[in-house]
């Protein structure tokens, strides 16, 4: 994948640990606030980027996508950060690539839709929202090239911490064995770069297990996985 020299990369992290280190990396920094938003505009690796922390959840995700895409009108925006891991094979530290993203607390069951149904304003729909091919196989590339134990597949975003094995049972149930890992924001960035037709990938390191031990594991590994997840971007926005 290449992006012209111009062509702006927004990069979204729920919370500071996720964004710390590639702000460590930004030259020519300058700061915009929308908002409770403050997007960090600057230079990484000879290519423009911009980078917000979104705060937790979907809401807040989605309001950072939709802000940094009007005022900013970046070319392609990665979701980045750390993930329970939903797929048995995955441990600390290991990388998920999103191909697609779904809402798994997304339910109008009742009304005999299926879960994750997403309803755009135009009367489309869709459960699985795919990302952007392309980005994908170039953040694969650049995880694979650090060595890290790296799976493609669905990420599952909900507003809910996931530390419960019934949990994990019940999204993988309703979307499949591709579901790779939780979180809480990414499908929501994805959800809005889908309205907007911008570009989009979610890179993921794993901190927890989403079960019983996460609420122990989560703070333990949070800052091993953040750092994996921003190592990966920096070798991607250098391949782009
Ligand atoms: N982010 C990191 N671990 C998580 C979990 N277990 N559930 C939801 N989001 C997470």
């Amino acid at each position: 994948m290449k992006l012209n020299e111009n062509d702006l990369i927004g990069i979204i992290g729920a919370m500071q640990s996720e964004i710390d280190k590639l702000l460590g990396l930004l030259s020519k920094r300058h700061d915009v606030v929308l908002g409770k938003h403050t997007f960090h505009i600057g230079i990484i690796d000879s290519h423009p980027v911009v980078i917000s922390r979104a705060g937790v959840g979907k809401v807040n995700a989605a309001v950072c996508a939709a802000s940094m895409i009007m005022k900013f009108s970046p070319a392609v925006i990665i979701n980045i950060g750390v993930a329970g891991a939903l797929d048995p094979v995955l441990t600390v530290g290991d990388v998920a690539v999103a191909d697609s993203a779904v809402e798994h607390d997304l339910d109008y069951g009742v009304l005999g839709d299926p879960r994750g149904s997403i309803f755009y304003p135009d009367a489309s729909n869709e459960i699985v929202m795919p990302t952007d091919k392309d980005v994908a196989d170039a953040l694969f590339a650049a995880a694979s090239s650090l060595g890290l134990h790296t799976l493609r597949g669905t990420i599952a975003s909900g507003d809910v911490f996931v530390s419960d094995p019934a949990k994990k049972a019940d999204i993988r149930a309703a979307f499949g064995d591709t579901v790779r890992v939780c979180e809480m924001e990414g499908a929501a960035i994805v959800h809005v770069c889908r309205l907007w037709n911008v570009r989009c990938g979610v890179l993921r390191s794993v901190s927890d297990s989403a079960d019983g031990n996460a609420e122990v594991d989560f703070p333990t590994f949070t800052r091993l996985a953040a750092e994996n997840a921003a190592n990966v971007l920096r070798i991607f926005i250098a391949s782009v």
